[in-house]
C-alpha cells in the first residue's frame, strides 16, 4: 500500500493572506490526519510565503503521524530543522521568483554540500530524502552522499499529462525515465517517493510504478478541499445569521 503524506502548505497561503491565526495549521493536520493521512509535510520556504517557523515546531508537538519538513539545504533552514527534528527531511532546490518547487536536485553537482547537510540531518535521527528528477544519475549521485530517500518530481509527468492524457510521447518516455528510477532506487536500497502535481486524475497511473513508499500531495487536495467544504460553510453561516435575527 502506498502512503499518503498531505502537503498543508496552502492551509497557511490562506491564513496568511490575512497575517492572522485561522486556518489553523495544526487543525487542518489532525483533520488529515483523521483522513486518513499517513504524514504532514510542510516546506519552510526562506521566505516564509506561507509556512512559518511556529507552524514547524507546533506541528512537531501535535500530530500523531510523521512530519516531514520540505527545505533548502541552507544554514539557516538546516539549524531549524536539527532543532525541530522532524520524522522526514525533503532537500528540495529553493528560487525566491519561483511560485512552487520548479525542478529537482542537482546532488552530482553539489554533491560535497549535500553530503555534508545529509550527514549532519541524519546524525540526529531524521531519514533524509533528496527531491530529484527521474534520472538514474541522480539518483546514484544520492545514494553515494548518503541518502536515505528519493523522492521523484513528478511535475513533468503532471504536466504532460494534462496535456495529452497517457497517450504522448513524451509522457511515454517521461514514465520509462520513472520507472528505470525506480529499479535503480531498489538497487541503491533507498525508499522511494514522488510527487509534485499530482492530482485526482493522474495519480492512479503513478500508482503503477514498483517500489513507490508515500506519495506527497498538497495542491490538488486543498483546492478540492475548497468545494466539497463550500457548500457547508455558506450553510452554516447563513443559518447563524438567520437564528440570530
Ligand atoms: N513534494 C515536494 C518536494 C514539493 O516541493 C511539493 C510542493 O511543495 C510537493 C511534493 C507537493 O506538490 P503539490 O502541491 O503540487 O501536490
Amino acid at each position: 500500500m502506498i502512503k499518503l503524506g498531505v502537503n498543508i502548505d496552502h492551509i497557511a497561503t490562506i491564513r496568511q493572506a490575512r497575517r492572522g491565526d485561522v486556518p489553523s495549521i495544526v487543525d487542518a493536520a489532525l483533520i488529515c490526519e483523521k483522513a486518513g493521512a499517513d504524514s504532514i509535510t510542510v516546506h519552510l520556504r526562506e521566505d516564509r510565503r506561507h509556512i512559518q517557523d511556529k507552524d514547524v515546531y507546533d506541528l512537531k508537538k501535535s500530530i500523531k503521524t510523521k512530519l516531514n519538513l520540505e527545505m533548502a539545504a541552507t544554514d539557516e533552514i538546516v539549524e531549524i530543522a536539527l532543532d525541530v527534528k522532524p520524522d522526514f527531511v525533503c532537500i528540495v532546490p529553493e528560487k525566491r521568483q519561483e511560485l512552487t518547487t520548479e525542478g529537482g536536485l542537482d546532488v552530482k553537482k553539489n554533491k560535497k554540500s549535500l553530503a555534508s547537510c545529509v550527514e549532519r540531518l541524519k546524525k540526529v535521527g531524521i531519514i533524509v530524502s533528496m527531491f530529484v528528477e527521474a534520472d538514474t544519475d541522480q539518483v546514484l549521485a544520492c545514494s553515494q552522499i548518503g541518502a536515505d530517500a528519493v523522492e521523484i518530481h513528478t511535475g513533468r509527468y503532471a504536466e504532460f499529462y494534462k496535456e495529452n492524457g497517457r497517450n504522448s510521447l513524451k509522457f511515454k518516455e517521461e514514465f520509462e525515465k520513472i520507472l528505470k528510477v525506480s529499479q535503480e532506487v531498489a538497487k541503491r536500497k533507498l525508499l522511494l517517493n514522488a510527487g509534485h502535481g499530482l492530482d485526482y486524475d493522474n495519480v492512479k497511473h503513478m500508482c503503477k510504478v514498483p517500489n513507490i513508499k508515500e506519495f506527497n500531495i498538497g495542491f490538488s487536495i486543498i483546492a478540492k478541499s475548497i468545494f466539497t467544504g463550500l457548500r457547508a460553510a455558506v450553510k452554516d453561516m447563513k443559518e447563524l445569521i438567520k437564528g440570530s435575527l
